[in-house]
């Protein structure tokens, strides 16, 4: 996975004293490590071994990297007789890390039915063990800011692990279920209000001692126009307008790499639509069932987030525009905790600011991903984190269902190449103001 932080290796939160902070990291190491293995639970040894595509990961193989990142990143360089659990693990859970050495090719992660998922449970014990073991010892901040990074890595393999198992099941004629369904109920979504900005100079990026990745520093000032953002989600009730105003056929809604993309692709609606009885029906982590129109859209492209914003008259907002409001909000929301694992209706708006900034979907932006001014990755491997990403690919910004909440912050900066759809990715629209 792509994607980093973080603050200066030796600036690890001065105010807290090291042994105080080995205890918290002791404590949320074993959490965070928790979390993936529950994921996980629901998940036969098959289904934890194929892979769906050259994009997806299978959950052993995301099971086995995120503890690679530990064992590689912490316990080799600070266990003088560190002895890897199985040398040849260092290349095959390599993701993408050139410094470290060669990688296992990503498009045969599903070829690896050996080791099993048993021996992988048992190099997460090994490692677990070991890494325990030296949060009991005088670690020096920079080793802990190196697990600390490891365990946002890992929280982003969590979401991954989903989205993947989400299309690994879509290609399965019997549409298995990867949880219960939820009964939920149903709401009729408050008219799109529009909560305007009058420009400025703002101020955008992390700018405190916390941690963040190092993609959403440093914090910068930027000129923005008067503009206003919407005050919720694009829902499937919108979409479905869209999609019935004819405008999977009509060039002039679409970049010429979105036309390009939805005629080599066939696309016609979201992914994982179908229609079924004369209706459409939409495939969910709890199984199939009818589209939703209450519900935000979700699983579209970059493409036909903006063809729906130029549909609907108005625009995608840049990436800075979101951060703006993202940064008044409350960082809560249907995320992974709600248990959901599926984008839920807004039933009611509490204030004046934009609702479901935080989870659901993933809102696109117009902004590439680019580094800020004066950006500077991270010495070492760890600076192939998320620096080397940076062209090709657009922002998203706010989590989705499927993201933990203590993983999420308003600068944070997810990015996917414009044509990817099976993320939980959404839209929220935004337009220009006098
Ligand atoms: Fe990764």
């Amino acid at each position: 996975l792509a994607q980093s932080r973080h603050r200066s290796r030796a600036g690890a939160s001065p105010a807290v004293p090291a042994p105080a902070r080995a205890n918290d990291f002791a404590r949320r190491y074993r959490e965070v490590r928790a979390v993936t293995q529950t994921l996980a639970a629901p998940l036969s040894a098959e289904d934890c071994t194929v892979q769906s595509m050259p994009d997806a990961s299978p959950v052993k193989w995301h099971l086995a990297h995120t503890t690679w990142f530990f064992e590689t990143f912490v316990l080799e360089p600070e266990v003088a007789d560190y002895r890897p659990f199985r040398p040849e693990f260092r290349t095959l859970f390599n993701s993408y890390y050139n410094t470290v050495g060669p990688q296992h090719a990503r498009p045969q992660r599903g070829m690896i039915s050996r080791p099993g998922l048993d021996e992988i449970r048992d190099y997460r014990s090994h490692v677990d063990r070991r890494v325990l073991d030296l949060l009991e010892r005088d670690l020096g901040g920079a080793a802990l800011d190196i697990i600390e990074l490891g365990l946002h890595h890992e929280q982003q393999h969590q979401e991954l692990m989903l989205t993947d198992v989400k299309h690994l099941f879509s290609l399965n004629p019997l549409r298995p279920a990867y949880q219960e369904s939820a009964p939920l109920a149903t709401a009729e979504p408050p008219a799109l209000r529009w909560c305007h900005h009058p420009g400025g100079i703002a101020w955008v990026g992390y700018g405190s001692d916390a941690f963040s990745f190092d993609n959403e520093r440093p914090r910068h000032r930027l000129l923005v126009e008067p503009f206003a953002l919407a005050s919720r989600l694009v829902t499937n009730a919108e979409f479905l307008a869209f999609i019935e105003d004819g405008a999977y056929q009509r060039p002039e809604l679409w970049l010429s790499d979105g036309w390009d993309a939805v005629h080599k692709q066939g696309w016609r609606a979201p992914l994982y639509w179908w229609r079924e009885d004369d209706a459409w029906h939409t495939l969910t982590l709890a199984g199939p069932r009818p589209v939703r129109p209450d519900e935000p859209v979700c699983h579209v492209s970059l493409y036909e987030a903006d063809a729906y914003a130029r549909w609907a008259g108005s625009r995608l907002p840049g990436e800075i525009e979101w951060e703006i409001f993202g940064a008044r909000a409350a960082v809560d929301g249907n995320v992974l905790e709600t248990g959901l694992l599926h984008p839920r209706p807004l039933a009611v708006e509490n204030s004046d600011s934009p609702a479901q900034l935080f989870g659901d979907v993933w809102e696109w932006t117009s902004s590439p991903y680019a580094p800020y001014p004066r950006y500077q990755p991270p010495s070492g491997a760890l600076g192939e984190y998320n620096g080397k990403f940076m062209v090709n690919q657009l922002v998203l910004r706010g989590g989705s269902c499927a993201t933990p909440r203590s993983h999420l912050r308003a600068t944070y900066r997810n990015f996917f190449p414009p044509h990817a759809r099976w993320q939980f990715s959404g839209i929220r629209l935004a337009s220009d103001a006098p």
